[in-house]
C-alpha cells in the first residue's frame, strides 16, 4: 500500500568499482532501525531521479577514480556543478554532508568527493555534519564505521529541525516497523537478537560474554587469526547488526545446465603469448596479443582493456566442498527473495542470474578471493557451532577487534576459503556468502600497442602474480586475472627471442581457439602529445613500461608523416628492471627505438642485480642523477612527464624527487614544490596511470 514517509533524505552515491554503492546501501539498510528513511540513487541520475536544487537534506558518498578524477556514473553531476555561472547561494537550500571514498597511495587522495565538498559549500549548502575521508590504502572501515555510527545523531535532529522530506512509497507493511511511519519518532527497531546480547543506541549489539561456554585459553599469548589475547578475549563486544537474510535458493535437481552470461563484452581471440622474462626470473611476465578486428573495438595509446576473468576452477571445487555442495553444484539454482526479509529494498544482485548454476555463480559472478566484509562474518557467527570459534569471529567484526580485523584478515588478504579453513565449525549457508560478496571485477591492463601500426591487434603485458601460502592463507594461489591468462595460454606460451616481432605478424593470421572476454576502457588523460616538438619524459619500471611501448610507436609513425624539418622534441625514458640479463621488458624495441632515435634517452635502472654496479637501483634514483637535465624539463612549460605503474611505492618515490630537485635547484620550500607539481597536473604537464 502507498504511505508517506516522512524523515526521508537522499543518499546520492557515485561508484566506480561498487563500494561507494555498497556503503550507500549499507546506510539505507541501517536506516530503517533509526526511523529514517533514504533514497539511495546514483549520481548518475541528476534530473532524472532528483534535483539537488531542490532537495533540503543529502548525503553522498563518492569514491575517487583515474587521476583524481570522479567515477564515470558521477562525472556529469560534478560538471554541472561546477559551472562558473552558478550564482552564489544556489544551493543554500541544501544541507549535505558527504563521506569521500579514496586512497592515499594515489597523489589526490579523496580528490573528488573533497573538490565537490568544496564546491557545494561555495555554492551555499551547509553541513549538518562533518565529511569523511576513508583511505582504502588501511582499510575503508577504519573511517567509514564510526562515520555512519555517529551520523544518525545529526541526522535526525537536522530531520526533526524541518528538513526532513516526505516520499509517497509503496511499502509492505508486514516488513516495516511503524516507527518509520512515524515522523517524530527515532526509535529503533528492536530485532530478536540472540541470548546474551542487547543492543545500544546505535543499533549495535552488546554482547556479553560466558567465559566457561567459550573455554578461553589461557596459554595464548599472541593474537592470531583464530586466537585472541585479553583484553579482546574477555571483554563485552559491539557487534554489528545481523545483516537480514534476503536471498532464497530453490534447486531444481532435474536440469543441469550451466548458462552463459548474457553481456555486451566482446569475445575476442588471444593470438599470440610471448614470456619477456627468463625462466629463473623473480616473476613471470606475459605479453598477451589478442584480435580485435571482428569485435569492432577501437583504441588509442594510452587506453586500457579490462578482462572479465572466473575464479579459479581448484578453489570454486575447494568452496563448494567446503560448503558441502558439491553434489548440487551443477543443479539449475533459482534465486528469489525471501518474501518475509527484514531487509530494506531487496534485490538479487543484477550480475547474477535469477537462474543458474551455484558453480556458475562461484566460478564468474563473486569475488570469492576479497577479504570476507565484517557483514559476512558476522553472517557466519550464526552458523559456528564450536564457542571458541564464534567468540572469535564474534571478535573479528566487533568494533573493538577492528584491529584484529585488520591486521589478521585485510592486511593478509584471506579470502572466504582461508576464513573456512581455519574456523572449521562454520558451516553457512550458501546464500548469505552470495548476499554478502562483492562482484567478481574485470582487471584493466593497459595496451602497450598502438593501432597505428596495426588497428586489428592489441596487445597488453602483465606479471603473474604469485601468493605464497602460511600468514593464514590456507594454500598458495596465482593472481585471479593473471594466473587464469597463465594458464589459458600455455599452450602458445613461446619465449621472447629477436624474431619475436616477426612472428608476432605471422601467428596473428592464425585464428586462435582461445578467446577471453574483455572490453575496453578510455583514457582521458593518459596520450601521447599531438605536438611533435614538446620533450616528454616516460617513466615507467616494470610493466609500467607498457603503455609507453605504444606511445612510442605511435611517436615513430607520427615521425614518418611529418616532413624533415618539423623539430622533434627529446624523448626520454625511465625503465628500471631486476636483472637486465632476466626481466628486461622490450629491451630490443627500446633499443631499436634508441636507434633510430624516437627515443633520445634510455635510463635503465637495476635494483637486484650484485654484478651491475654502474646503474641507479630505481628509476627516482636515476632520475636524480640527471638533476640538471631534470630541472630543465620541469620549468620548461611545454615539457610532459608521464608515470605508469605501481602507485604504492614508484608513483609516490617519483613524485617526491621531482620535488627534491625543484628544492635543490630552485631553492624552493616542501609546500613550494609541492604546489609546483600540483600546477604541473593542473596544466596537464604531469600525467599518471598508476595501480595498486
Ligand atoms: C587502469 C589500470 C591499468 C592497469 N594496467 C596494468 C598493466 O598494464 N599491467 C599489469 O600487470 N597490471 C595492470 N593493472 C593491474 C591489474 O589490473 C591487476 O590488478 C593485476 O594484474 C592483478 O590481477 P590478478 O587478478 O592477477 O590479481 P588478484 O587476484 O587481484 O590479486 C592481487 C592482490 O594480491 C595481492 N598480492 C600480490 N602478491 C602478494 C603476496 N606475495 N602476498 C600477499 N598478497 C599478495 C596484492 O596486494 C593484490 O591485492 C592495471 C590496473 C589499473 C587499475
Ligand atoms: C584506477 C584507480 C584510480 C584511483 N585513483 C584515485 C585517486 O586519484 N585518488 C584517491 O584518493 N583514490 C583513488 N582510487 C581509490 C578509490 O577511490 C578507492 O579504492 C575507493 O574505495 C573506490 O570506491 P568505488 O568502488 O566506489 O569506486 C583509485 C582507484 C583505482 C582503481
Amino acid at each position: 500500500m502507498p504511505v508517506i514517509v516522512k524523515n526521508r533524505f537522499l543518499l546520492l552515491y557515485g561508484s566506480q568499482t561498487g563500494q561507494a554503492k555498497a556503503i550507500a546501501e549499507e546506510i539505507a539498510d541501517r536506516c530503517v532501525e533509526q526511523g529514517l528513511h533514504a533514497d539511495v540513487i546514483c549520481l548518475s541520475q541528476t534530473e532524472k531521479k532528483f534535483n539537488i536544487e531542490r532537495e533540503s537534506s543529502a548525503v553522498f558518498i563518492l569514491s575517487t577514480t583515474g587521476e583524481g578524477d570522479p567515477p564515470d556514473t558521477a562525472a556529469k553531476f560534478v560538471r554541472r556543478l561546477k559551472k562558473k555561472t552558478l550564482p552564489d547561494g544556489y544551493l543554500s537550500q541544501l544541507n549535505f554532508t558527504i563521506l569521500g571514498l579514496g586512497d592515499t597511495n594515489y597523489t589526490n587522495f579523496c580528490n573528488c568527493p573533497k573538490g565537490l565538498n568544496q564546491r557545494l559549500l561555495e555554492l551555499g549548502a551547509h553541513h549538518f555534519y562533518p565529511p569523511g575521508w576513508a583511505d582504502d590504502a588501511v582499510g575503508l572501515e577504519v573511517v567509514v564505521e564510526p562515520w555512519i555510527d555517529n551520523l544518525w545523531e545529526p541526522l535526525k535532529k537536522h530531520q526533526m529541525n524541518g528538513f526532513g522530506g516526505e516520499t509517497t512509497v509503496t511499502i509492505d507493511k508486514t516488513n516495516i516497523s511503524e516507527s518509520i511511519m512515524d515522523s517524530g519518532s527515532d526509535t529503533s527497531v528492536i530485532k530478536p537478537v540472540e541470548l546474551n546480547t542487547n543492543m545500544n543506541s546505535n543499533g549495535n549489539v552488546i554482547v556479553e560474554i560466558d567465559n566457561s561456554d567459550i573455554g578461553v585459553n589461557q596459554t595464548v599469548t599472541v593474537a592470531s587469526l583464530t586466537e585472541s589475547i585479553p583484553p579482546l578475549s574477555t571483554i563485552g563486544l559491539n557487534l554489528p547488526t545481523l545483516p537480514p537474510p534476503y536471498i532464497h535458493l530453490q534447486y531444481n535437481t532435474d536440469n543441469i545446465l550451466f548458462p552463459s552470461a548474457a553481456s555486451e563484452i566482446k569475445s575476442v581471440p588471444i593470438t599470440s603469448a610471448t614470456v619477456l622474462t627468463s625462466p629463473d626470473a623473480v616473476k613471470k611476465t606475459l605479453k598477451l596479443s589478442i584480435g580485435i578486428q571482428d569485435s569492432k573495438i577501437t583504441y588509442e595509446p594510452g587506453d586500457s582493456i579490462s578482462v572479465i576473468c572466473p575464479n579459479s576452477t581448484e578453489e570454486v571445487d575447494s568452496i563448494l566442498k567446503r560448503l558441502d555442495i558439491s553434489d548440487e553444484a551443477d543443479c539449475e539454482v533459482n534465486l528469489s527473495i525471501i518474501p518475509e526479509t527484514t531487509k530494506r529494498k531487496p534485490t538479487i544482485p543484477l550480475y547474477i542470474p535469477e537462474s543458474c548454476t551455484l558453480r556458475y555463480i562461484f566460478t564468474t559472478c563473486i569475488d570469492i578471493r576479497e577479504p570476507p566484509k565484517k557483514a559476512l562474518l558476522r553472517a557466519f557467527v550464526e552458523y559456528t557451532d564450536n564457542p571458541t570459534e564464534k567468540r572469535r569471529l564474534q571478535e573479528l567484526c566487533s568494533k573493538q577487534g577492528a584491529s584484529d580485523y585488520a591486521q589478521f584478515i585485510r592486511e593478509k588478504n584471506l579470502s572466504i576459503l582461508d576464513i573456512l579453513t581455519a574456523f572449521q565449525s562454520c558451516h553457512p549457508a550458501v546464500s548469505s556468502l552470495i548476499e554478502h560478496t562483492s562482484r567478481l571485477k574485470p582487471r584493466p591492463y593497459s595496451a602497450c600497442s598502438a593501432p597505428c601500426i596495426n588497428k586489428n591487434s592489441l596487445s597488453f603485458v602483465f606479471n603473474v602474480i604469485e601468493i605464497p601460502e602460511g600468514e593464514g592463507r590456507c594454500c598458495g594461489r596465482q593472481g585471479v586475472c593473471t594466473g587464469w591468462l597463465d594458464k589459458l595460454t600455455e599452450s602458445i606460451q613461446r619465449s621472447y627471442n629477436k624474431q619475436s616481432l616477426e612472428t608476432e605478424l605471422e601467428s596473428l593470421s592464425l585464428s586462435s581457439s582461445i578467446q577471453i572476454p574483455i572490453y575496453c576502457r578510455n583514457n582521458q588523460h593518459f596520450r601521447p602529445p599531438t605536438d611533435l616538438s614538446r620533450r616528454v619524459v616516460f617513466i615507467g619500471p616494470g610493466t609500467g613500461v607498457a603503455p609507453f611501448i605504444g606511445f612510442l610507436a605511435h611517436r615513430q609513425h607520427q615521425r614518418q608523416l611529418v616532413d624533415k624539418d618539423t623539430t622533434y622534441g627529446d624523448t626520454w625514458l625511465f625503465y628500471g628492471c631486476r636483472h637486465p640479463n632476466k626481466d628486461f621488458l622490450f629491451e630490443e624495441e627500446l633499443e631499436r627505438y634508441k636507434e633510430t632515435g624516437v627515443l633520445t634517452k634510455l635510463c635503465v635502472s637495476v635494483s637486484r642485480d650484485p654484478d651491475v654496479l654502474d646503474k641507479p637501483k630505481y628509476v627516482q634514483d636515476y632520475i636524480l642523477q640527471e638533476i640538471n637535465s631534470i630541472y630543465d624539463i620541469l620549468i620548461d612549460d611545454t615539457s610532459l612527464i608521464y608515470v605508469c605503474g605501481d602507485a604504492k611505492n614508484m608513483a609516490k618515490n617519483v613524485n617526491e624527487v621531482f620535488m627534491k630537485i625543484l628544492k635543490i635547484k630552485k631553492g624552493m620550500t616542501d609546500d613550494e614544490a609541492k604546489a609546483f607539481i600540483m600546477t604541473m597536473r593542473l596544466h596537464k604537464r604531469y600525467f599518471e596511470d598508476v595501480w595498486t
